[in-house]
């Protein structure tokens, strides 16, 4: 991609934890109903998404990106609610393409509206690969866990597209819930393995307010270990980069690798690198956060002379966040941004 950025001055915060990825949400629209992410009891008729007018431009988004760029982001993913209901994204993903210091850019979706047209624009826009969340092989058990009846086949078919547009390594997230989807464990690491996707187990986590989490409900990071590896060994191995999320496992029998992203029994926040763009345009520090800082205020405000390089800093700066390091010793429940507003 295109060149060093203008100032490369790295950016830690109170921890000492370095500034290294953007994550962007680009809607908070989503065509499925995960029970852990947008029940419909909460996110039905009546649920007042974001009208247009309140959501960033995609020149706005590029303009937030850019200076997180100069502040040593190298890596962007876009996310939502479900990304791809946001038209035209591709337009998107070619001018973060052309941000100076960018090395990485990744999008995380439901796959529904991943067709091979569109797979191949967002390659050739610029997208470097992409993760598909998938709970399950099994047609009724995902049907009910999206909720609105989408079948798995078309996820597959996503999938494939997505390997056929070159935008690899592939990923498959599938969030294990206890009793709901944990006999998928092994079906899905038997299918994925064999088609050269990363399957990465994500731990339910307690995001948000709406999804009445429980901690029994969490099968943990030990439980799934030993579940894939009494099928086929497993040996751990070293991460990607630093402060990746997922723990990575080799098959020993040379058949590729998963992922285990164990937010609750193992926290990672002493690596936690990742800034949050929600579309509205606010800026959280943490997934777990409670607020976020209005940049879109910032960005809209003809008068407001301000250097958003330097104001970016400064919020990294007074940063201090460690929620899932701090959640076992919480005692009363706080408000929390909902995983639908800023993409996981
Ligand atoms: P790679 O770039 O391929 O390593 O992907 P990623 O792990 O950054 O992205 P992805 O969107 O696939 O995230 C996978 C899961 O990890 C999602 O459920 C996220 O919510 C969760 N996750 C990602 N970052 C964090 C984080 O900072 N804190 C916590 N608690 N969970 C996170
Ligand atoms: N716990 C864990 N993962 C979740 N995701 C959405 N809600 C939750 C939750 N409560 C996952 C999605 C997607 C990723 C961005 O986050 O399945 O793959
Ligand atoms: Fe949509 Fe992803 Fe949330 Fe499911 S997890 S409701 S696909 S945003
Ligand atoms: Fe980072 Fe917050 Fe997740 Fe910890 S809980 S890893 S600080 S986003």
């Amino acid at each position: 991609m295109a060149g060093k950025p203008k100032d490369t001055t790295t950016t830690t915060d109170l921890l000492g934890r370095a500034l290294s990825d953007l994550r962007i949400s680009v809607t908070d629209r989503c065509n499925f109903r995960c029970r852990y992410c947008m029940p419909k009891e909460v996110f039905g008729s009546a649920y007042h998404f974001l009208p247009r007018a309140e959501i960033l431009t995609f020149e706005e988004i590029t303009r937030v990106a850019q200076s997180f760029a100069a502040l040593g982001a190298r890596k962007l993913r876009l996310t939502g609610g479900e990304p791809l209901v946001r038209r035209d994204l591709e337009h998107l993903v070619a001018s973060l393409a052309a941000i100076p210091g960018i090395e990485d850019i990744a999008m995380t979706t439901n796959g529904s509206l991943l067709t091979a047209t569109k797979a191949r624009a967002l390659k050739e826009a610029g997208l470097g690969r992409i993760t598909v969340s998938l709970d399950s092989l099994d047609d009724d058990v995902f049907k009910s866990m999206n909720d609105v009846g989408f079948p798995v086949a078309r996820v597959l078919d996503a999938i494939a597209a997505a390997q056929e547009a070159g935008l690899t390594p592939v990923k498959v997230n599938m969030v294990v819930k206890r009793g709901i989807n944990q006999a998928s464990i092994v079906p899905m690491a038997a299918h994925f393995r064999d088609a050269g996707v990363i399957l990465r187990f994500i731990e339910y986590m307690d995001v948000g307010n709406s999804n009445g989490w429980q901690l029994t409900d969490v099968v943990s990071a030990k439980e799934i270990l030993d579940t894939v590896g009494s099928e086929w060994p497993l040996e751990p191995i070293a991460p990607t980069r630093p402060g990746e999320v997922a723990r990575r496992y080799r098959f020993l029998d040379g058949k590729g690798e998963i992922g285990i992203i164990a937010s609750v029994t193992q926290p990672f926040c002493g690596g936690c690198s990742r800034a949050r763009l929600s579309a509205e345009g606010l800026l959280y520090t943490c997934l777990f956060g409670t607020s976020g800082h209005d940049l879109r205020t910032v960005l809209r405000d003809p008068k407001a002379d301000i250097d958003l390089t330097a104001y970016l800093r400064s919020i990294w700066a007074r940063r201090s966040d460690r929620y899932s390091e701090l959640r076992t010793a919480q005692t009363t429940p706080v408000p929390k941004v909902e995983m639908s507003h800023i993409g996981g």
